[in-house]
């Protein structure tokens, strides 16, 4: 337990196939992941995870037939209804990164209302990354830099790491150490590119609606056995870890 990461990343892959591999409804399969992310939460939370970060829908998704969009977008607002309560008893602020913008006024609202209600919570959050992709979120960084310098907030020479970080969806949250994805695809499909430089990868063959306690354990377990060296030696970090 000494050595739990502050936050874990999640790309939720695997509904589909884990529908399709009972003869059900790809929607089923989705309403299952639901059930996934409300056990993965608790299981989070017994744990010390204070931020978990969940893809929930890529800009990609947009391409899918309208039926499963449909469908998804009322689960969104479904399940975010549904968890509202216990984010506020575990003291979780609910956070969406992403073009809110494109989303359907009703999944937005129900997001909304759970951001405001959840909004004075300081144990950790729950980020939903919905209509987000990493390439939209790094462009409209690029765009805000150009607006600051443009008006002349900042200088060019005044563009670092911290100015970047700042101005992406993520301000405020650690990078996480952590990424888990499951449904057995090893890709990283636009998602946190910038925040995800140093992080952990760990992929599991899993469909989503099949990832529970267990598995998020097993998960922290392998992540405990990885030395994490950030470009020194072996040698060196025993040394600052003893
Ligand atoms: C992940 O499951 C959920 C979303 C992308 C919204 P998929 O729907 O991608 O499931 P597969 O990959 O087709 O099995
Ligand atoms: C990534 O899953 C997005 C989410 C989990 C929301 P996809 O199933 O859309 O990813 P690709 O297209 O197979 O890479
Ligand atoms: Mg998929």
């Amino acid at each position: 337990m000494n050595r739990v990461p502050r936050h874990v990343a999640i790309i939720m892959d695997g509904n589909g196939r884990w529908a399709k591999a009972q003869g059900r409804d790809r929607s089923e399969g989705h309403r299952a992941g639901v059930d996934a992310l409300h056990t993965m939460l608790e299981a989070a939370n017994k744990l010390g995870i204070r931020y978990v970060t969940c893809y929930t829908f890529s800009t990609e998704n947009w391409n899918r037939p309208q039926k499963e969009i449909d469908a998804l977008m009322y689960l969104i607002g479904f399940a975010v209804q549904r968890e509202t309560q216990n984010l506020l008893d575990h003291d979780i602020s609910l956070k969406v990164i992403g073009d809110m913008d494109r989303l359907p006024a009703s999944a937005r609202q129900a997001l909304d209302d759970c951001i405001a209600k959840t909004a004075h919570c300081k144990y950790g959050s729950l980020i939903l990354a919905i209509s987000y992709s990493s390439r939209w979120e790094i462009t409209r960084m690029a765009q805000r830099l150009a607006h600051d310098v443009a008006a002349g907030r900042i200088t060019p020479d005044q563009v670092d790491e911290q100015a970047v970080s700042q101005r992406l969806c993520t301000d405020g949250i650690p990078d996480p150490e952590l990424l888990i994805r499951t449904g057995g695809e090893q890709r990283i499909s636009n998602y946190l590119l910038w925040q995800i430089a140093y992080s952990e990868l760990y992929f599991t063959d899993i469909y989503w609606p099949d990832f529970g306690e267990a598995e998020l354990f097993d998960a922290i377990v392998d992540y405990q056995s990885r030395e994490r060296r950030f470009g020194k030696t072996s040698a060196q970090v025993q040394a600052e870890n003893k």
